[in-house]
C-alpha cells in the first residue's frame, strides 16, 4: 500500500542517489529504461533533473510527451533493472521481458511500475543538451511510497534497501542508517 508524499519531500525519495526505472508514454507507446543519472534540483518549485542519452526509445517518448515517472526499484528488482537497462523498448516489451507491471498514475500518462517501492511523477519544464545526453528537468506533479517504507526518509529495513550503481555491470544496495530526526 502506497501513501502520498508532499511534493517538496519527493525528493527525498532519491536523495541518495538510487538507480531508476523512468517510463514514459507517447501515444501508443509505452516504455521503460534503467537510470542512475538523476538527481534532486529544487524544492519549491519541487524539481528533478534526469540525463537520458538522445537515441533511446525513453529520449523520444519524453521529449514528446513532456512528461515522464521515476519509479524506486527495491534491490529485489535488480534483474530486471538489468534488462530494462540492457534492451531497448524499440524490439522489446521490457515489462513482459523484465515481469513489471504497468499501472496508472495520477497525473501523467507514463505508467508506474506497481513492484517499485516509489513513485515520482513529472511534468518536463526545461531541457539542456548535455553532449550526447539531455538533461530533463521535471517538476514533481506527484508522489508517492510505500508506507511502511517510507517516514520523512527511507526506513533501515532490508525491503526498503535500493540499489546504487558502480559502473559497469557493479552494484551496492543502501545499508545502515545513521542520523538525528531533526537533521536535514
Ligand atoms: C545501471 C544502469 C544505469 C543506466 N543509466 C543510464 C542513464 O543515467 N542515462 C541513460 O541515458 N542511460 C542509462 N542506462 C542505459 C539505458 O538504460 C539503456 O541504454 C536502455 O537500453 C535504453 O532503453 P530504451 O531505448 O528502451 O529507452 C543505464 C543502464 C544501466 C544498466
Amino acid at each position: 500500500m502506497k501513501k502520498e508524499i508532499p511534493v517538496d519531500m519527493a525528493y527525498r525519495l532519491i536523495n541518495h542517489g538510487c538507480v531508476l526505472l523512468v517510463t514514459a508514454a507517447h501515444r501508443d507507446r509505452t516504455n521503460v529504461m534503467t537510470l542512475a543519472w538523476q538527481t534532486p534540483l529544487s524544492v519549491r518549485p519541487p524539481l528533478v533533473g534526469i540525463c537520458v542519452a538522445m537515441p533511446h526509445l525513453t529520449h523520444e517518448l519524453i521529449a514528446a510527451s513532456e512528461e515522464f515517472a521515476l519509479n524506486v526499484p527495491g534491490a529485489g528488482l535488480l534483474a530486471a533493472v538489468r534488462v530494462c537497462g540492457r534492451l531497448s523498448g524499440r524490439e522489446h516489451d521490457k515489462f513482459k521481458e523484465a515481469g513489471l507491471t504497468p499501472v496508472a498514475g495520477k497525473k501523467v500518462r507514463a505508467p508506474l511500475i506497481a513492484e517499485c517501492l516509489a513513485h515520482i511523477e513529472c511534468g518536463v519544464v526545461a531541457l539542456h543538451k548535455a553532449g550526447d545526453h539531455t538533461f530533463f528537468v521535471g517538476e514533481v506533479l506527484a508522489a508517492s511510497a510505500e508506507e511502511e517504507l517510507f517516514s520523512d526518509h527511507w526506513a533501515e529495513r532490508p525491503e526498503a534497501a535500493t540499489i546504487h550503481h558502480l559502473g559497469g555491470d557493479w552494484y551496492y544496495f543502501s545499508g545502515p542508517r545513521e542520523g538525528r530526526q531533526d537533521g536535514d
